[in-house]
Formats: structure tokens, C-alpha cells, sequence
């Protein structure tokens, strides 16, 4: 990920990853991990009250009572900036910072979606995607006293979290190509304007952030981004398998006990239904990993608390024997199970917990 990278920093997103172990591994693996993206304002400030420092909460909050928890932290001064995109929101943000008589960092995200003839090619964010709307946001931001502009986010996640080599999908696959290809440039002249504007209204970012796993080397080309962001690609989910311009070892997985063998090639396992977030489809199902050549019933799928597997090789299974499973998206992992053990080398080296036995999600 370093490679695709360019010479750019990869801030970690904590939602692909869930584990505040992992996260310190990770950041402490090369210089150029650098800060945390993260989803909610509990688990900022959890991060925070471990240590962390140079947080980013890219998904606004619903509540402003929601960043009570990260206040205690702003006035110790860690560096916490969280992501805005409605100007009358940022008026609210404005009084909850004076109330609190502190200063927030915020971060201007830019819709980087393009639309085609009939398709929304990107997703449903932040409302800012033309340079009138985010001039609108910059005028507001500069009467609010208690807030500073630190940064720009442009996710571009039709190029980034969308997988153009999936396999049985050959038009489709030839169709996205040619999406993302002409996407490129418009989401990049966008970016690129956006940073001109914000020049121009007078004010200094700290750092400019874009991209994800799918799109490390595309948006590490762009001079105007300081930092990349990427989280699934530690893992490896199987999703992230299908990309042209990639290539992942797989990384991270789960196993399930087998529980019961209804017949001979059909071993049913207990639990399994970590299904990942996002469009409804085939693909979001865990894959199985090993004994090779296993699948899943393509009726049953994985079960919420029972998942047959079918196999027919030479491995020998009994009730009690595990099966291996590799999960989708990335973020399912760590909010299903309590530990992940850490194998090196082939050798079971520790365990570390996840935010589902820390943080209880
Ligand atoms: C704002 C933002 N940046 C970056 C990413 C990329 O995360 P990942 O590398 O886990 O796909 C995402 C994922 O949805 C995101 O929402």
C-alpha cells in the first residue's frame, strides 16, 4: 500500500479496521501511516483516551450533544478535526465551540460523485459538489469565531470501493473501467478548483485528504493532496480481490466450528452470517477460504447462526473442526468478533480485542 502510495501519507480508516491493537501496529509499521480517520465521536474519543492523536471524525455527527465526549479532549488539545458540509450546521457547531469556549478544527468534505446520463456514478454525502456551494460554506465558516478550517476531504468512492474486475461480470466490469476513466478527470479539475477557492477566501489547510484502498496510486498523483486514506486494503477483504490496478495478500479471515454434517459433503458450521454493509448482492457474502474448494449454498448463504459448506476434497472433517472464512468489505470482521489472534510466520504470535469486546458495538 506504501508502493501504490507515491510518496504520499495513508491516514488509517478505523472503520475498515476496528481494532485500536491494529491500529497502533499499523501506524507504527512506517512514518508515512500517519493519523486515523475515523467514524464516531464515542470511538474518537475512545481512540484519543489511549493516546491517539491526529484524528479525523469524517462522518458528521447527527447530534451535536454527540461531540460532548470529545470536548475534555479539544481542551487538552488534541488534534481532532471533524468533517462538516452544511453551512447552517457549522453556525450550530459555532455555539456548541463558544459554549464549550473552545476552538474547532473542521474539514470541508467535497462530493467528488459525477453524474453521467441517467447514473449517479459516486454516492449521497455532502451536498457540496459545485464551486457556488462551497463558496456559500467558506463565507459562513469565516463569520464562525470559535471554528478554523483545517482541511479538504474529497472521497472518490466509485473509483476507490468499487471493484472493476469482478469476476462472471465481464460487460459490467468493462463498463465501470470506462466509468472511472472518464470520471478521473472531472473528480480531479473539481478538486482542483476547490482548493484554488479555498486559497483564494484566505484560508491555510493543514492537509488535504482523498481517496481509499481502490484508489491509492489514481489519487497519490494529484499534487494538491497531501494525504490518502485507506483501511479495507490492511485487511484484504475479498471485495478489494477485484481490482485491475491492484493486487493484495489476503490478510485477515475468520473461522467457524463445524457443528453438524446433515450428509456426507454438507458440513454445517455454527454462526456466519457477517454479511458486508452496502448494495445488496452475492459479493457481500464471506467467501470460504480453506479446506479449498468449499463453497457456501448459494440457497442458504450464511446463516445467522448456522452456515453450510459444501466440500467434497480430500480433508477430512469432523464435527469440531473449523472452517476458514474471508469476510467481503472489512468492517464486519472486527464488529462480529471479540479477538483477532496474530499469526506469523504460520505461528500463532498473541491476540489482540476488537472494538466489539472494547467498545461494545
Ligand atoms: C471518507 C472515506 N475515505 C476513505 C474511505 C476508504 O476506506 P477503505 O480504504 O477502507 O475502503 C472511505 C470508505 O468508505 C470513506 O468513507
Amino acid at each position: 500500500m506504501l508502493l501504490r502510495a507515491g510518496n504520499k501519507k495513508i491516514r488509517i480508516a478505523s472503520k475498515s479496521v476496528r481494532s485500536a491493537e491494529m491500529l497502533r501496529h499499523i501506524l507504527g509499521l512506517n512514518e508515512r501511516f500517519q493519523g486515523i480517520m475515523t467514524y464516531a465521536a464515542a470511538e474518537t474519543a475512545y481512540l484519543a483516551n489511549q493516546g491517539f492523536d491526529d484524528l479525523l471524525l469524517a462522518y458528521p455527527p447527527p447530534r451535536l450533544i454527540d461531540l460532548d465526549c470529545l470536548v475534555p479532549f479539544w481542551k487538552a488539545g488534541k488534534k481532532i478535526v471533524i468533517m462538516q458540509d452544511d453551512s447552517e450546521r457549522i453556525k450550530e457547531l459555532d455555539h456548541f465551540a463558544a459554549s464549550n469556549g473552545i476552538q474547532i478544527a473542521v474539514c470541508v468534505d467535497l462530493d467528488l460523485s459525477v453524474d453521467f446520463p441517467g447514473l449517479h456514478f459516486g454516492v449521497w454525502r455532502s451536498p457540496i459538489n459545485r464551486m457556488p456551494k462551497l463558496d456559500v460554506f467558506l463565507k459562513v465558516l469565516k463569520s464562525c469565531s470559535n471554528l478554523r478550517l483545517a482541511a479538504l476531504m474529497g472521497y472518490e468512492a466509485q473509483i476507490a470501493g468499487l471493484g472493476d474486475q469482478m469476476p462472471g461480470q465481464g460487460l459490467k466490469n468493462w463498463i465501470i473501467r470506462l466509468l472511472k476513466k472518464r470520471a478521473l478527470p472531472l473528480l480531479r479539475a473539481r478538486r482542483t478548483a476547490a482548493l484554488q477557492r479555498i486559497r483564494e477566501a484566505g484560508f491555510t489547510l493543514d492537509y488535504v485528504n482523498g481517496g481509499g484502498t481502490g484508489s491509492l496510486e489514481t489519487t497519490s498523483e494529484e499534487a494538491g493532496v497531501t494525504e490518502l486514506t485507506a483501511g479495507s486494503g490492511f485487511f484484504q477483504s475479498h471485495l478489494f480481490d477485484y481490482y485491475s490496478g491492484f493486487t493484495h495478500r489476503p490478510a485477515a479471515g475468520f473461522a467457524l466450528g463445524i457443528s453438524r454434517i446433515p450428509k456426507p459433503g454438507v458440513f454445517t458450521c455454527h454462526m456466519g452470517g457477517y454479511i458486508a454493509s452496502g448494495g445488496v448482492g452475492a459479493e457481500k457474502l464471506p467467501k470460504v477460504w480453506l479446506p479449498e474448494g468449499a463453497v457456501l449454498d448459494k440457497n442458504e448463504g450464511a446463516g445467522e447462526v448456522q452456515t453450510p459448506v459444501f466440500y467434497t476434497g480430500p480433508e477430512q472433517l469432523r464435527i469440531g473442526d473449523p472452517v476458514f472464512f474471508r469476510h467481503a468489505k472489512a468492517g464486519e470482521l472486527c464488529a462480529h468478533f471479540d479477538t483477532l489472534h496474530i499469526i506469523r510466520a504460520g505461528v500463532l504470535s498473541g491476540t489482540v480485542s476488537t472494538y466489539k469486546s472494547e467498545l461494545k458495538c
